[in-house]
């Protein structure tokens, strides 16, 4: 068994209640296998993305994405945090992710990023489905990023999204990020977030 298929072994969530076995089994790597992302595996996450639900149809999702090894992935990835740099430049994938703000009528989406987030975890769960991990990074400087890409006005740049088969190697990350990367995935229960009746927390 290679290292990789140990953390994913462990890192399958402890639940108390069983789930769809792809939503135990998905993870936010930092690490990937040297593997290209192929254009038609490309082609289906998108696809996923696609055939989100989202306000009034809207779809208010945009994508900005480019392979290893090419001057647009050193873009993205100077975009990053340094804490994600240290890691993401391990996937074979970045992407930028963003929203559309306002309807063609110039209304305010107020679900744009509702929507975004929707699409990108329909996405996550085909990729986990292919084997591919994604992880999200909210650690993106979106202003540096508008910027770089010339993002036209009335879309924001909300997230970068390292993508790649699960896969690699601890060594390619530095000592503490080792131990994040193995460590057991957690939760709050349920009784902290979903309330019968009537509000159950302060929290
Ligand atoms: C919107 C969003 C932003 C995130 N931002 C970052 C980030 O900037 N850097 C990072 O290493 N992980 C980031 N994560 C990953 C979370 O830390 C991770 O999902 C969480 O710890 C749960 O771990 P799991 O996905 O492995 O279950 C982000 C996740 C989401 C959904």
């Amino acid at each position: 068994m290679t290292t990789t298929e140990k953390i994913q072994l462990e890192k399958i969530a402890d639940v108390e209640h069983e789930i769809f076995a792809l939503l135990k089994q998905r993870y936010s790597p930092r690490i990937f296998k040297d593997k290209k992302i192929s254009k038609n595996q490309l082609q289906q996450l998108f696809e996923a993305a696609r055939w989100s639900a989202s306000s009034n149809n809207l779809q208010p999702w945009r994508f900005l994405y480019a392979e290893k090894n090419t001057d647009t992935y050193n873009d993205i990835l100077d975009c990053l945090s340094d804490f994600n740099k240290q890691w993401a430049s391990n996937a074979p994938l970045l992407m930028l992710t963003a929203y559309k703000e306002r309807t063609d009528q110039g209304k305010e989406n107020f679900h744009a990023l509702h929507d975004l987030g929707l699409c990108l975890g329909g996405m996550t769960v085909q990729a986990q489905y292919m084997g591919i991990g994604v992880h999200h990074m909210a650690g993106v400087d979106w202003k540096k990023a508008h910027k770089k890409f010339d993002i036209p006005e009335g879309f924001h740049v909300t997230t970068a999204v390292a993508i790649g088969h699960y896969g690699g190697d601890l060594d390619d990350l530095p000592t503490d990020l080792r131990d994040k990367e193995v460590a057991t995935r957690k939760r709050i229960p349920q009784t902290e977030f979903a309330f019968e009746g009537s509000w159950g927390s302060t929290k």
